[in-house]
C-alpha cells in the first residue's frame, strides 16, 4: 500500500501558499491511489525534542560505537519513533515556506533530531550512505518575492535528500505570493495545476 509522509512547514495554515498547493497534490495523490495512506507531521504541533543532554550522547555513543546507558536509550527511543515516520513512506511531502533564503526554523528542528546514523543514514571512512534509497522526496517551495539572491530552500532539502540516499526529487515552486492578490492568486493556481500534474504521474 503506498504510503505518504506529509510534513507541513508553515505556520499560516488557512492562508498559506504551501499548504494550498501541498493539499492540492496530497488530494490528487490519493484519487489515483484509493489504499494509500497519509501520516501528517505538522512542526508548529507537535513536540519537538530539545537535541541536547541524554539524546546528544546517545548520539554520539552510537557515532563512537559505545553502549548506550539505559537513560540514553530511554531518550533515544523518542528519535526512532520519529525516524520510523520516514523510513515507513514511499513519497516524503515537504511543504516549505522560504524564510530567510532558507527553511522555517521548526523544519530544522525535526531534520536535526531525525537524521541520524543508522536511521537514516550510515557512514564509514567511504562516505555517506543513505539509507532512505527508493523513496521519492516532493518539495512544494512557497517565496514571497521572486529569487535575487540566494536559494537554501530547495538547495538545502535537495542537499538532505541525497544525504539520506533519495535521489528521486520533485520540485514545484510558488513564487511572488507577497506581490498582491492578484499575483498570489495566479501563483498558486500555476502552482496547484504543476502539483496535480506531478501526482498523476507518482
Ligand atoms: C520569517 C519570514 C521570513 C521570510 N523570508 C523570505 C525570504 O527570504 N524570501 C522570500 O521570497 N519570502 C520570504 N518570506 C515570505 C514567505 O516566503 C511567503 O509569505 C510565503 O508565501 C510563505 O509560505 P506560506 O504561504 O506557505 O506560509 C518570509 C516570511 C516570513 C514569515
Amino acid at each position: 500500500m503506498p504510503h505518504l509522509l506529509y510534513i507541513e512547514s508553515s505556520p499560516r495554515k488557512q492562508r498559506s501558499a504551501s499548504i494550498e498547493v501541498a493539499t492540492a497534490f496530497i488530494e490528487a495523490w490519493q484519487a489515483r491511489h484509493t489504499i494509500a495512506t497519509v501520516d501528517t507531521l505538522d512542526v508548529w504541533n507537535m513536540p519537538l525534542p530539545e537535541f541536547d543532554g541524554a539524546v546528544l550522547d546517545a548520539k554520539y555513543a552510537g557515532i563512537m560505537g559505545v553502549e548506550r546507558t539505559p537513560e540514553q536509550k530511554q531518550a533515544w527511543e523518542q528519535i526512532t519513533e520519529l525516524a520510523q515516520r520516514f523510513i515507513k513512506a514511499d513519497i516524503i511531502l515537504f511543504a516549505v515556506p522560504m524564510w530567510n533564503f532558507g527553511i522555517p526554523y521548526k523544519l530544522k528542528h525535526l531534520i536535526d533530531v531525525v537524521s541520524q546514523k543508522d536511521l537514516l543514514f550510515t557512514f564509514d571512512e567511504r562516505g555517506l550512505n543513505g539509507l532512505l534509497d527508493g523513496r521519492k522526496v516532493v518539495v512544494i517551495a512557497a517565496r514571497g518575492a521572486p529569487l535575487d539572491r540566494a536559494e537554501h530552500q530547495i538547495a538545502y532539502l535537495t542537499t538532505w535528500s541525497e544525504m539520506v540516499g533519495i535521489d528521486e526529487q520533485y520540485n514545484v515552486v510558488i513564487e511572488k505570493t507577497l506581490l498582491g492578490p492578484d499575483v498570489d492568486a495566479e501563483s498558486r493556481q500555476t502552482a496547484k495545476t504543476a502539483a496535480v500534474d506531478l501526482a498523476a504521474t507518482l
